[in-house]
């Protein structure tokens, strides 16, 4: 039986989908079929992120809302749906905090701690609780978490405390909420990444040593991209994922933080 990739006739939402991993997420998607809500609390990024991959003759509309308000998110998502219909697919991928800062857990005030709480398990959550009573009512869903490296171990110095509570967080409640929805159609999967190219391209070699780090561990030599991402966005949301949900699957070029 031949292997099923396409998304023809499926809406997919991607979080913070105006640049770099979440725009490779949401080219890749549309390039196989999929209508793209582009979404993004900065309404520029969104716009620019839609326009991209229209002009690369993908579906795609902005959708700019934070996620980390239930109300926003409510409201976005039944304004997405008015104007592509019923979302299909989700990919959570907003979860660095604009302005957010990593800091040395001894070193940081409770302020700190919030953003990367409220983003990654707050603003996911309140995502997936609206989205996914349509696709359970429907018996067809697809949710990819996107998660990091630093959600199951930790790199010295890096000052990861509240990323890694974050991530780790939310790819607990993906485990659960996957036996809920299972049964329904619907998968919920965490994808957890290694150091991305463009953040790479923003320290310079040298001015991170915990980024350096993190780079010599990297076995292929290469940093990874939004569109390698988004081939296992790809591969998770189509009909050629759903044997598999409540994973969490690492995409790392080899290499792991803090080994
Ligand atoms: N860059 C890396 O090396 C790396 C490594 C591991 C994991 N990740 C994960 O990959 C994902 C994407 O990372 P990236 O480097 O592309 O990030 P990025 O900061 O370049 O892009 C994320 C987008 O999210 C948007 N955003 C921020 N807060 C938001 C909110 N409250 N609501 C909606 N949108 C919001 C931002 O405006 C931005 O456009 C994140 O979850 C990150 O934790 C990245």
């Amino acid at each position: 039986m031949a292997v099923r990739f396409g998304l023809e006739g499926r809406v997919a939402l991607v979080t913070g989908g105006g640049q770099n991993t979440g725009l490779g997420i949401g080219s890749t998607l549309a390039a196989y079929g999929a209508a793209v809500v582009v979404n993004d609390v900065m309404s520029e990024r969104a716009e620019a992120g839609a326009a991209a991959i229209r002009e690369e003759g993908g579906s795609a509309i902005a959708m700019p809302f934070d996620i980390t308000d239930y109300d926003a998110v409510l409201s976005g998502v039944r304004a997405a749906e008015q104007e592509v219909g019923p979302i299909d697919i989700l990919v959570n991928n907003a979860g660095l905090p604009i302005g957010g800062q990593m800091l040395p857990f001894l070193d940081s005030k409770p302020a700190a701690w919030r953003p990367y709480i409220d983003i990654n398990i707050f603003g996911s959550l309140n995502m997936m609780h609206v989205v996914l009573p349509g696709m359970v009512e429907r018996g067809w869903g697809r949710i990819v978490q996107i998660s990091s490296g630093s959600g199951s171990v930790a790199s010295r110095g890096l000052g990861g405390s509240m990323y890694g509570a974050g991530k780790a967080g939310i790819e607990g409640a993906v485990r659960h909420i996957a036996t809920e929805v299972g049964p329904r159609g619907v998968t919920v999967n965490t994808l957890a990444l290694g150091l991305m190219e463009k953040l790479r391209e923003t320290i310079a070699a040298g001015d991170s040593p915990v980024i350096d780090a993190i780079w010599q561990g990297n076995v292929m030599g290469h940093l990874g991209t939004g569109e390698d991402v988004g081939a296992a966005c790809l591969w998770l949301c189509s009909a050629a994922g759903e044997f598999v949900t409540g994973q969490t699957i690492h995409l790392n070029g080899g290499s792991f933080p803090g080994r």
